[in-house]
Protein backbone atom coordinates (compact mmCIF):
# COMPACT_ATOMS: atom_id res chain seq x y z
CA UNK A 1 0.00 0.00 0.00
CA UNK A 2 1.32 3.33 -0.78
CA UNK A 3 0.47 6.53 1.29
CA UNK A 4 1.33 9.86 0.92
CA UNK A 5 3.90 11.56 3.25
CA UNK A 6 1.39 14.32 3.99
CA UNK A 7 -1.05 12.71 6.58
CA UNK A 8 -3.66 16.26 7.50
CA UNK A 9 -5.23 14.30 10.29
CA UNK A 10 -1.61 14.89 12.62
CA UNK A 11 -3.08 17.96 12.95
CA UNK A 12 -6.33 17.20 13.98
CA UNK A 13 -5.46 14.26 16.63
CA UNK A 14 -6.16 16.50 20.01
CA UNK A 15 -8.16 19.65 21.28
CA UNK A 16 -4.58 21.52 22.20
CA UNK A 17 -3.48 20.40 18.33
CA UNK A 18 -6.52 21.81 16.96
CA UNK A 19 -5.84 25.29 19.11
CA UNK A 20 -2.62 25.58 18.38
CA UNK A 21 -3.07 25.80 14.30
CA UNK A 22 -6.44 27.22 14.43
CA UNK A 23 -6.74 29.96 11.57
CA UNK A 24 -9.85 31.58 12.69
CA UNK A 25 -9.95 33.22 16.55
CA UNK A 26 -13.22 34.43 17.87
CA UNK A 27 -12.78 37.48 20.14
CA UNK A 28 -15.77 39.08 22.12
CA UNK A 29 -14.44 42.01 21.95
CA UNK A 30 -15.08 41.68 18.26
CA UNK A 31 -19.01 41.21 18.66
CA UNK A 32 -21.46 44.07 18.22
CA UNK A 33 -25.09 43.69 20.14
CA UNK A 34 -28.29 44.89 18.17
CA UNK A 35 -30.83 46.03 21.14
CA UNK A 36 -34.41 47.14 20.54
CA UNK A 37 -35.76 49.66 22.68
CA UNK A 38 -39.31 50.21 22.44
CA UNK A 39 -41.22 53.63 24.24
CA UNK A 40 -43.94 53.27 27.29
CA UNK A 41 -42.91 49.98 27.98
CA UNK A 42 -42.02 49.24 31.74
CA UNK A 43 -40.78 46.04 31.35
CA UNK A 44 -39.03 44.32 28.23
CA UNK A 45 -41.30 42.66 25.92
CA UNK A 46 -40.46 38.79 24.19
CA UNK A 47 -40.01 38.89 20.35
CA UNK A 48 -42.13 36.16 19.79
CA UNK A 49 -40.14 35.56 16.42
CA UNK A 50 -36.58 35.76 18.20
CA UNK A 51 -36.43 33.71 20.91
CA UNK A 52 -34.22 35.20 24.04
CA UNK A 53 -34.22 38.80 22.24
CA UNK A 54 -36.63 41.05 23.55
CA UNK A 55 -37.78 44.64 22.68
CA UNK A 56 -36.30 46.47 25.63
CA UNK A 57 -37.70 49.66 28.17
CA UNK A 58 -35.45 51.87 28.72
CA UNK A 59 -34.43 50.69 32.45
CA UNK A 60 -34.15 47.09 30.67
CA UNK A 61 -32.02 48.44 27.57
CA UNK A 62 -29.42 49.87 30.19
CA UNK A 63 -28.93 46.96 32.46
CA UNK A 64 -28.28 44.72 28.63
CA UNK A 65 -25.82 47.37 28.08
CA UNK A 66 -24.26 46.83 31.39
CA UNK A 67 -24.69 42.69 30.88
CA UNK A 68 -22.38 43.31 27.86
CA UNK A 69 -19.84 45.20 29.05
CA UNK A 70 -19.49 42.67 31.52
CA UNK A 71 -19.52 40.02 28.99
CA UNK A 72 -16.49 41.51 26.97
CA UNK A 73 -18.73 42.66 24.11
CA UNK A 74 -16.93 45.05 22.02
CA UNK A 75 -20.36 47.36 20.84
CA UNK A 76 -24.16 47.73 21.05
CA UNK A 77 -26.42 49.12 18.02
CA UNK A 78 -29.47 50.63 19.03
CA UNK A 79 -32.62 50.40 17.44
CA UNK A 80 -35.91 52.35 18.48
CA UNK A 81 -39.59 51.28 18.09
CA UNK A 82 -41.68 54.58 18.66
CA UNK A 83 -45.18 54.72 20.08
CA UNK A 84 -46.16 56.70 17.17
CA UNK A 85 -45.32 56.38 13.43
CA UNK A 86 -45.76 59.05 10.87
CA UNK A 87 -45.51 59.98 6.56
CA UNK A 88 -42.22 61.80 7.64
CA UNK A 89 -40.63 59.58 10.74
CA UNK A 90 -40.67 62.94 12.38
CA UNK A 91 -40.06 60.46 15.77
CA UNK A 92 -36.23 60.20 14.44
CA UNK A 93 -35.11 63.85 13.97
CA UNK A 94 -37.12 64.51 18.22
CA UNK A 95 -34.08 64.76 20.61
CA UNK A 96 -37.09 63.45 22.72
CA UNK A 97 -37.15 60.42 20.18
CA UNK A 98 -36.99 56.93 21.57
CA UNK A 99 -34.11 56.16 20.31
CA UNK A 100 -32.21 59.52 21.03
CA UNK A 101 -33.20 59.83 23.92
CA UNK A 102 -31.72 55.74 24.74
CA UNK A 103 -28.68 56.26 23.13
CA UNK A 104 -28.35 58.84 26.30
CA UNK A 105 -29.09 56.65 28.60
CA UNK A 106 -26.91 53.85 27.41
CA UNK A 107 -24.08 56.56 27.37
CA UNK A 108 -24.54 57.44 30.62
CA UNK A 109 -24.43 53.92 31.58
CA UNK A 110 -21.55 52.67 29.45
CA UNK A 111 -19.51 55.89 28.89
CA UNK A 112 -16.68 54.31 26.61
CA UNK A 113 -16.58 50.90 27.74
CA UNK A 114 -18.73 50.00 24.85
CA UNK A 115 -18.76 51.18 21.48
CA UNK A 116 -22.54 53.15 21.26
CA UNK A 117 -23.68 52.72 17.99
CA UNK A 118 -27.34 53.45 16.81
CA UNK A 119 -29.22 53.23 13.36
CA UNK A 120 -29.50 55.59 10.76
CA UNK A 121 -32.88 54.94 9.14
CA UNK A 122 -36.60 55.55 8.63
CA UNK A 123 -37.89 52.56 8.27
CA UNK A 124 -38.50 52.32 12.34
CA UNK A 125 -40.62 55.70 12.61
CA UNK A 126 -42.78 55.64 9.36
CA UNK A 127 -46.21 54.62 8.98
CA UNK A 128 -45.56 53.26 5.47
CA UNK A 129 -42.52 51.55 6.88
CA UNK A 130 -40.10 52.53 4.29
CA UNK A 131 -36.74 53.50 5.11
CA UNK A 132 -37.06 57.11 3.60
CA UNK A 133 -39.82 59.83 2.84
CA UNK A 134 -42.06 58.89 0.08
CA UNK A 135 -43.09 61.44 -3.09
CA UNK A 136 -46.66 61.36 -4.35
CA UNK A 137 -46.26 58.55 -6.36
CA UNK A 138 -45.51 56.25 -3.75
CA UNK A 139 -41.64 55.95 -4.67
CA UNK A 140 -38.94 56.49 -2.09
CA UNK A 141 -37.71 60.17 -2.59
CA UNK A 142 -33.55 59.56 -2.29
CA UNK A 143 -32.67 63.20 -2.17
CA UNK A 144 -35.28 64.30 0.63
CA UNK A 145 -34.54 61.17 2.88
CA UNK A 146 -31.40 62.57 2.91
CA UNK A 147 -31.78 65.84 4.11
CA UNK A 148 -33.96 64.00 6.89
CA UNK A 149 -30.91 61.57 7.67
CA UNK A 150 -28.87 64.52 7.98
CA UNK A 151 -30.82 65.87 10.99
CA UNK A 152 -31.34 62.30 12.57
CA UNK A 153 -27.61 61.85 12.91
CA UNK A 154 -27.15 65.23 14.01
CA UNK A 155 -29.30 64.36 16.94
CA UNK A 156 -27.86 60.80 17.84
CA UNK A 157 -24.04 62.25 18.05
CA UNK A 158 -25.74 65.05 20.28
CA UNK A 159 -27.59 62.07 22.46
CA UNK A 160 -24.12 60.77 22.78
CA UNK A 161 -23.15 57.82 20.03
CA UNK A 162 -20.20 56.86 18.93
CA UNK A 163 -20.90 55.74 15.47
CA UNK A 164 -23.86 55.97 13.62
CA UNK A 165 -25.04 52.82 11.63
CA UNK A 166 -26.55 54.23 7.97
CA UNK A 167 -28.94 51.36 7.13
CA UNK A 168 -31.25 53.26 4.60
CA UNK A 169 -29.20 52.54 1.20
CA UNK A 170 -29.81 55.93 0.18
CA UNK A 171 -27.44 57.01 -2.46
CA UNK A 172 -25.14 60.06 -1.21
CA UNK A 173 -26.18 58.63 2.68
CA UNK A 174 -22.58 58.50 4.09
CA UNK A 175 -21.06 61.70 2.24
CA UNK A 176 -24.30 64.13 3.59
CA UNK A 177 -24.60 62.60 6.70
CA UNK A 178 -20.32 62.94 7.15
CA UNK A 179 -21.02 66.76 6.15
CA UNK A 180 -23.73 67.07 8.63
CA UNK A 181 -21.20 66.02 11.52
CA UNK A 182 -18.40 67.98 10.15
CA UNK A 183 -20.50 70.84 10.25
CA UNK A 184 -22.08 70.49 13.80
CA UNK A 185 -18.45 69.64 15.09
CA UNK A 186 -19.32 66.22 15.33
CA UNK A 187 -15.75 64.99 14.30
CA UNK A 188 -14.98 61.84 16.44
CA UNK A 189 -18.60 60.39 15.64
CA UNK A 190 -18.22 57.42 13.08
CA UNK A 191 -19.50 55.54 10.20
CA UNK A 192 -20.53 52.25 10.18
CA UNK A 193 -21.91 52.03 6.51
CA UNK A 194 -23.77 48.82 6.06
CA UNK A 195 -22.43 49.36 2.15
CA UNK A 196 -23.71 45.70 0.97
CA UNK A 197 -26.64 45.06 2.61
CA UNK A 198 -29.41 42.93 0.39
CA UNK A 199 -32.86 42.51 -0.32
CA UNK A 200 -33.58 39.35 2.06
CA UNK A 201 -36.47 37.29 3.44
CA UNK A 202 -34.23 36.96 6.34
CA UNK A 203 -34.98 40.04 7.87
CA UNK A 204 -38.82 39.38 8.97
CA UNK A 205 -38.44 38.70 12.38
CA UNK A 206 -36.33 42.00 12.88
CA UNK A 207 -40.03 43.50 11.47
CA UNK A 208 -41.49 42.11 14.54
CA UNK A 209 -39.20 42.70 16.54
CA UNK A 210 -39.20 46.57 15.55
CA UNK A 211 -43.19 46.92 14.44
CA UNK A 212 -42.55 47.85 11.40
CA UNK A 213 -45.48 48.84 9.25
CA UNK A 214 -43.75 47.90 5.88
CA UNK A 215 -46.11 46.30 3.19
CA UNK A 216 -44.48 45.40 0.07
CA UNK A 217 -40.51 45.01 0.37
CA UNK A 218 -37.36 47.12 0.10
CA UNK A 219 -35.91 46.14 -3.54
CA UNK A 220 -35.95 49.33 -5.13
CA UNK A 221 -33.11 50.63 -2.55
CA UNK A 222 -31.43 47.57 -1.19
CA UNK A 223 -28.71 45.37 -3.24
CA UNK A 224 -30.17 42.36 -5.19
CA UNK A 225 -29.17 39.45 -3.95
CA UNK A 226 -28.26 38.20 -7.66
CA UNK A 227 -25.21 40.54 -7.35
CA UNK A 228 -21.82 40.13 -6.51
CA UNK A 229 -19.28 42.53 -8.44
CA UNK A 230 -21.84 45.70 -6.90
CA UNK A 231 -21.28 44.96 -3.62
CA UNK A 232 -17.75 46.39 -4.26
CA UNK A 233 -19.21 49.39 -6.26
CA UNK A 234 -20.76 50.29 -3.00
CA UNK A 235 -18.47 49.91 -0.50
CA UNK A 236 -15.77 51.71 -2.60
CA UNK A 237 -18.42 54.97 -2.80
CA UNK A 238 -19.00 54.94 0.84
CA UNK A 239 -15.54 54.47 1.65
CA UNK A 240 -15.28 57.57 -0.99
CA UNK A 241 -18.12 59.27 1.07
CA UNK A 242 -16.24 58.93 4.36
CA UNK A 243 -17.22 55.57 6.10
CA UNK A 244 -15.26 54.56 8.97
CA UNK A 245 -16.58 50.80 8.88
CA UNK A 246 -18.19 49.14 5.98
CA UNK A 247 -20.65 46.19 6.30
CA UNK A 248 -21.83 43.31 4.80
CA UNK A 249 -25.40 41.97 5.86
CA UNK A 250 -27.01 39.09 5.55
CA UNK A 251 -23.85 37.30 6.81
CA UNK A 252 -24.38 34.09 6.48
CA UNK A 253 -26.09 33.89 2.49
CA UNK A 254 -23.24 36.71 1.54
CA UNK A 255 -19.93 34.43 2.57
CA UNK A 256 -18.90 35.15 -0.53
CA UNK A 257 -19.64 38.60 -1.06
CA UNK A 258 -17.89 39.15 2.80
CA UNK A 259 -14.62 37.50 1.67
CA UNK A 260 -14.38 39.72 -1.52
CA UNK A 261 -15.18 42.76 1.03
CA UNK A 262 -12.40 41.65 2.89
CA UNK A 263 -9.95 41.56 0.51
CA UNK A 264 -10.78 45.15 -1.19
CA UNK A 265 -11.77 47.22 1.61
CA UNK A 266 -8.92 49.58 3.16
CA UNK A 267 -11.65 50.40 5.90
CA UNK A 268 -12.85 47.64 8.80
CA UNK A 269 -15.12 45.46 7.43
CA UNK A 270 -18.57 44.33 9.60
CA UNK A 271 -20.90 41.42 9.21
CA UNK A 272 -24.30 41.73 10.34
CA UNK A 273 -25.59 38.09 11.24
CA UNK A 274 -29.68 38.92 11.11
CA UNK A 275 -32.75 38.23 13.05
CA UNK A 276 -33.36 34.75 10.04
CA UNK A 277 -30.29 33.82 10.99
CA UNK A 278 -30.49 33.92 14.58
CA UNK A 279 -34.73 32.75 14.41
CA UNK A 280 -33.23 29.56 12.23
CA UNK A 281 -30.94 28.33 14.22
CA UNK A 282 -32.81 28.81 17.50
CA UNK A 283 -35.94 26.88 16.01
CA UNK A 284 -33.78 24.19 14.82
CA UNK A 285 -31.95 23.93 18.45
CA UNK A 286 -35.30 24.53 20.71
CA UNK A 287 -36.61 21.01 18.57
CA UNK A 288 -33.47 19.20 19.06
CA UNK A 289 -32.43 19.51 15.58
CA UNK A 290 -28.92 20.53 15.66
CA UNK A 291 -26.78 21.97 19.02
CA UNK A 292 -27.49 25.24 19.90
CA UNK A 293 -23.84 26.40 21.46
CA UNK A 294 -22.04 24.56 19.04
CA UNK A 295 -23.89 26.07 15.94
CA UNK A 296 -23.70 29.69 17.17
CA UNK A 297 -19.61 28.97 17.30
CA UNK A 298 -19.50 27.54 14.05
CA UNK A 299 -21.77 30.32 12.64
CA UNK A 300 -19.65 32.88 14.09
CA UNK A 301 -16.14 31.21 13.05
CA UNK A 302 -17.22 30.86 9.65
CA UNK A 303 -18.01 34.82 9.38
CA UNK A 304 -14.69 35.52 10.67
CA UNK A 305 -13.17 32.83 8.56
CA UNK A 306 -14.48 34.72 5.51
CA UNK A 307 -12.83 38.36 6.65
CA UNK A 308 -15.01 40.26 8.77
CA UNK A 309 -13.50 42.22 11.40
CA UNK A 310 -16.90 43.09 13.47
CA UNK A 311 -19.72 40.85 13.56
CA UNK A 312 -23.14 42.37 15.03
CA UNK A 313 -25.30 39.16 16.13
CA UNK A 314 -28.38 38.62 18.80
CA UNK A 315 -25.80 36.26 20.58
CA UNK A 316 -23.09 38.62 21.32
CA UNK A 317 -23.72 38.11 25.18
CA UNK A 318 -23.67 34.20 25.75
CA UNK A 319 -21.22 34.57 22.31
CA UNK A 320 -18.57 36.62 24.38
CA UNK A 321 -19.26 34.60 27.08
CA UNK A 322 -17.96 31.19 25.77
CA UNK A 323 -15.41 32.70 23.90
CA UNK A 324 -14.05 34.10 27.58
CA UNK A 325 -14.55 30.73 29.38
CA UNK A 326 -12.42 28.88 26.56
C1 LIG B 1 -33.26 48.95 8.66
C2 LIG B 1 -32.69 47.68 9.19
C3 LIG B 1 -33.20 46.38 9.00
C4 LIG B 1 -32.34 45.53 9.70
C5 LIG B 1 -31.37 46.31 10.30
N1 LIG B 1 -31.59 47.64 9.94
C6 LIG B 1 -34.42 45.93 8.33
C7 LIG B 1 -34.53 46.00 6.87
O1 LIG B 1 -33.69 46.56 6.18
O2 LIG B 1 -35.55 45.53 6.35
C8 LIG B 1 -32.49 44.05 9.78
C9 LIG B 1 -31.70 43.38 10.86
C10 LIG B 1 -32.13 41.99 11.12
O3 LIG B 1 -32.93 41.38 10.38
O4 LIG B 1 -31.64 41.45 12.13
N2 LIG B 1 -33.39 49.91 9.70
Amino acid sequence: MTFPAQRLRRLRQSPAMRSLVAETRLSAGALILPAFVREGLSEPKPIGSMPGVQQHSRDSLKRAAREAVEAGVGGIMLFGVPEKHDAEGTGAVDPEGILNVAIADVRAEVGDELVVMSDVCLDEFTDHGHCGVLTDDGVVDNDRTLEIYAQMAVAQAEAGAHMLGPSGKMDGEIAVIRQALEETGHTATGLFAYSAKYASAFYGPFREAVNSQLKGDRRTYQMDPRNRREALSEVEADIAEGADMVMVKPAMTNLDVLADVAEFSSVPVGAYQISGEYAMIEAAAERGWIDRKTSILEALTSITRAGATSILTYWAVDAARWIREA
